[in-house]
């Protein structure tokens, strides 16, 4: 006798509704924060060394290869650059820290720009801390931790390029970064994981920011 086959189940099931980037365009590049848009909405700051690949993670997200400028060549970007989101929040690319070819005088400016944009800018809602996954923790990146904490400045770590790891490289890394931030901390700030090159993390750092976007 011939049976009806049951209805397949997953066809019933609402799809998952994940945030997603209907338009991003750039506003305005900068060195002076208090020269950053006015219009109170949030703003998602990405910084860490020079080539962590911050501006790739922009790409990444927005899905636009060109949005902000990336370079193989550490210290693309030098100022501060707000890409607004759906109209509603922005992406801010920073520029780097660590890039041992600047010169004295330059370097300082830099820093100048990444502390005045960091601590001066309220609607600075999440700053993201990009971290190469391929390398052991870094003294600088340690020390930068170090003075966020100080500052209460609230941020989430990021793992770069992890498509140029094994997964099981990519883990054993991210426990051992894990382990030392014990030795100097209580509780491990929120981490993600991405490959700008393979769109990995894409929607768990959207989603991420889509929450604290409703909290608001
Ligand atoms: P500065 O602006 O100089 O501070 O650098 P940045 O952090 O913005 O880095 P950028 O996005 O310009 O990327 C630096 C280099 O890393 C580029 O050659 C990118 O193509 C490469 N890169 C960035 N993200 C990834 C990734 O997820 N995977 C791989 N394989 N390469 C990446
Ligand atoms: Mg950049």
């Amino acid at each position: 006798m011939h049976m009806h086959k049951p209805i397949a189940d997953s066809a019933f099931r609402p799809k998952k509704i994940y945030m997603e980037i209907k338009s991003a365009r750039f506003v305005i590049s900068n060195t002076d924060v208090r020269k950053c848009p006015q219009d109170g909405k949030p703003e998602y700051a990405f910084i860490g060394r020079s080539n962590v690949g911050k501006s790739s993670l922009i790409n990444m997200l927005t899905r636009q290869n060109k949005l902000a400028m990336t370079s193989s060549t550490p210290g693309k970007t030098l100022l501060i650059n707000h890409f607004l989101v759906n109209d509603s929040w922005y992406l801010v690319d920073l520029p780097g820290y660590g890039y041992a070819k600047r010169s004295k005088s330059q370097q300082e400016k830099l820093t100048d720009i990444i502390s005045g944009y960091i601590l001066g800018r309220e609607q600075m809602t999440m700053l993201f801390l990009l971290i190469d996954s391929r390398h052991p923790a870094q003294k600088i990146d340690l020390e930068f931790i170090e003075w966020l904490g100080e500052n209460g400045v609230p941020f989430a770590i990021v793992f770069t390029k992890a498509d140029k790891l094994t997964r099981s490289q990519l883990h054993s890394n991210i426990e051992a970064y894990k382990a030392t931030l014990l030795e100097q901390w209580e509780e491990l700030p929120p981490m993600l994981i991405t490959s700008s090159e393979h769109s990995v993390g894409r929607t768990e750092m959207l989603d991420y920011i889509d929450n604290i976007n409703k909290t608001l």
